[in-house]
């Protein structure tokens, strides 16, 4: 094996991540079959699962699709015998599964007087819920055999709110805070073998944000251009900028790596504006 294979290969480890069937997801779960994982792609949509599982085991991974809600515990406890049927162990838990919803951002020409609690509720649930409930199921395994690693998704917002944006940024800023969490139980209560850790994505265009972000002729909104312009790198970042980082904290070589939130974002969290 040569010496970055035995830092960073993920052969013989089995991987779940939820939002597997989203933009970033769908990019994560390449980079973990490319680094040699059994990937379970995890999401509502079983159709799209399912069609990514068939392109990676066409292209010479091993890969399933599974369906589960992140808030559903029956659904996961469901979703986890599925896995550990078809695949015996589970290694690795990406909790992707995530995003804003329109209602819980507040409009330009209104107040948080107008924000719809329910609407906020569900954007914390899916965000926050929904990355806790399925490292309590999906991840029992890696804590049975005291051994692996839970990856969870963050966001610029969690270092700084962003305007409008509510819910989502305090559900997010939880996210890094349950990863600090996490990592101290896991370490305490399991030992050095199970490691908790986030990546904080800076802005890339996918589903839940392109129509915030640009024009249907391409170019960018009011919104988009401050994001560009408080980006030093001058762009989105693009899926695949997220794989060597995601294949970096779920490898012996980041053994020693714990409690740690990795922003990815073109400089975006470390720009004051001025
Ligand atoms: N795009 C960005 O710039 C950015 C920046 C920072 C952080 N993030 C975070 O990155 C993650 C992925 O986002 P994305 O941009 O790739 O968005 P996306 O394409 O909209 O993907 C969202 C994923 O979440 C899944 N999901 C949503 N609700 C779910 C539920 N109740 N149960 C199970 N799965 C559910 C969706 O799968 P199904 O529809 O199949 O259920 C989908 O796979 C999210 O946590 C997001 O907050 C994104």
């Amino acid at each position: 094996m040569s010496y970055l294979n035995s830092l960073f290969s993920l052969e013989k480890k089995v991987a779940v991540i939820t939002g597997g069937t989203g933009v970033l997801g769908s990019s994560m779960v390449k980079a973990l079959s490319n680094a040699g994982a059994k990937v379970a792609i995890v999401g509502r949509r079983k159709d799209v699962a399912d069609e990514l599982a068939k392109e990676i085991n066409n292209s010479g991974g091993q890969a399933i699709g599974v369906s589960a809600d992140v808030l559903n515990a029956e659904q996961l406890n469901n979703a986890k015998k599925t896995i550990l049927d078809r695949f015996g162990a589970i290694h690795i838990l990406v909790n992707g599964a995530g995003g804003n919803m329109p209602g819980a951002t507040i409009p330009v020409d209104k107040t948080f007087l107008d924000l719809k609690i329910d609407d906020f509720q569900k954007v914390v649930e899916l965000n926050l819920t929904g990355s806790v409930l399925p490292s309590q199921i999906l991840a029992e395994p890696i804590m049975t055999a005291k051994n692996g690693c839970i990856i969870n998704i963050s966001s610029m917002a969690a270092y700084l709110p962003i305007t409008r944006v509510v819910g989502y940024s305090a559900a997010k800023a939880a996210i890094s805070n349950f990863t600090q969490w996490m990592a101290v139980e896991m370490a305490r209560k399991f030992g050095e073998g199970i490691r908790v850790n986030a990546i904080a994505p800076g802005f890339f265009l996918t589903e839940q944000n392109r129509t915030l972000l640009t024009t249907s002729d391409g170019g960018l909104t009011d919104r988009g251009k401050a994001v560009i312009n408080h980006t030093p790198f001058g762009r989105f970042g693009k899926p695949d900028e997220l794989a060597s980082t995601l294949v970096w904290l779920c490898s012996d070589g980041a053994k020693f790596v714990s409690g740690v939130v990795v922003a990815v974002d073109g400089g975006f969290s470390s720009y004051a504006g001025v």
